[in-house]
């Protein structure tokens, strides 16, 4: 009996609905390929709904999810909408309430995508970052006083405890063990703890220790290696070759993958996923909601079609995870550039490329 995976759909705002789609086109055409069976249920949460009914994400919805195997996002985000009302009552909430503690971050050069990086190829960029999702920063502890006043104060806290490390930690060495038996490339390489322990003397202790005791003790074949967080950042742009799997806590690691998206070839093409590895992940293109646009039909799709990808493989679809990921490699050589409105095709035709080449 062939495999049936219920997936919730969240187009979202802006071009989201556009790139979404071509994601499923994709994810539909590996389904008769591979085998399996993809069912899409539309949901509408973003903007529009928030802008006629003032819902965000509404708990009932968050309990609906549970009814998926994943979920597929196309982005959040609109002009009228004050900053930080949709992240944290969208996406935030999803990722807090479903208990996607991991953050997954290719960060891999297509052949034929442009890098700033200056004598760096595919080659050479091809690495992951494992983001802490769910402590640290955002956990929302702290608070204001005397606010509005010239002695106002306020804190946030960074707050880790070792179980939430400690998971994170094994997800990351599960998946250099996996990388590594791929490719010998990846298996000359250390996974990398990124975190700044010189000054952060409580979070990065317990990150360290934690990472040297559970790579001794169960992960004693991979080699590890630790960076201060500035210094990574450096050394993704003079020497990204060096990395292959980055595990870092929370707020560094929303900024260093932001870094990584831009050496990778920009929002275009940079796709991750909020992953409960027991539980309901969802995935999505990093790019935005680009709400200058929206419905041209000019935005580039594979950082969701990537995100689709990504999906596959967290279902267990590896096989047709591999597909998808060599069919996004056959085409980007064939498009000019991976920036709206240039890419030499539109938005669908893209995503036609990417079916095909499957
Ligand atoms: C990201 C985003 C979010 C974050 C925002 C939109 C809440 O920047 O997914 O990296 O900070 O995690
Ligand atoms: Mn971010």
């Amino acid at each position: 009996m062939s495999k049936n995976y219920n997936i919730a759909l969240i187009g979202g705002d802006g071009t989201g609905p556009e790139v979404a789609r071509e994601g499923v086109k994709v994810l539909q055409a590996a389904a008769a390929k591979f085998g399996f069976k993809l069912q899409f249920e539309s949901y509408d949460f973003g903007a529009e709904r928030y802008l006629r009914t003032g819902e965000t994400l509404p708990d009932s919805a968050v309990e609906e999810m549970k009814k998926y195997q994943s979920i597929f996002l196309g982005a959040i985000g609109h002009p009228d909408v004050k900053p930080g009302i949709l992240e944290l009552g969208i996406l935030l909430k999803m990722r807090f309430a479903l208990d996607q503690y991991i953050n997954l971050r290719p960060v891999r050069l297509f052949p034929g995508v442009e890098t700033p990086l200056k004598g760096k190829g595919p080659d050479e960029i091809d690495f992951v970052v494992i983001r802490e999702n769910s402590g640290g920063i955002y956990t929302g502890m702290g608070g204001a006083t005397r606010v509005g006043t010239t002695e106002e104060i306020a804190s946030q806290l960074m707050v880790y405890d070792r179980r939430t490390v400690d998971r994170c930690l094994r997800y990351s060495f599960e998946l250099k063990r996996r990388r590594n038996a791929t490719n010998a490339k990846y298996a000359a390489k250390p996974i990398t703890l990124v975190h700044k322990r010189n000054v952060l003397t409580h979070c990065g202790d317990l990150w360290f220790r934690a990472f040297e005791e559970m790579g001794a003790r169960e992960f004693p074949e991979l080699k590890r290696d630790y960076n201060h967080v500035d210094a990574a950042n450096m050394w993704f742009v003079k020497n990204p070759e060096w990395f292959d799997v980055v595990v870092t806590e929370n707020l560094f690691g929303d900024i260093i993958t932001d870094l990584g998206a831009m050496i990778q070839g920009g929002l275009g093409v940079a796709a991750g996923g909020n992953i409960n590895p027991s539980g309901i992940s969802m995935f999505e293109p990093m790019g935005g909601s680009a709400p200058k646009y929206t419905g041209l039909n000019v935005i580039n799709p594979i950082a969701a079609i990537g995100a689709a990808g990504m999906m596959l493989d967290t279902l267990g679809e590896r096989t047709a995870a591999a597909a998808v990921e060599k069919a996004i490699w056959a085409t980007t050589p064939k498009m000019k550039s991976q920036a709206a409105g240039k890419m030499g095709f539109s938005t669908t035709e893209v995503g036609d490329l990417v079916a095909a080449a499957l």
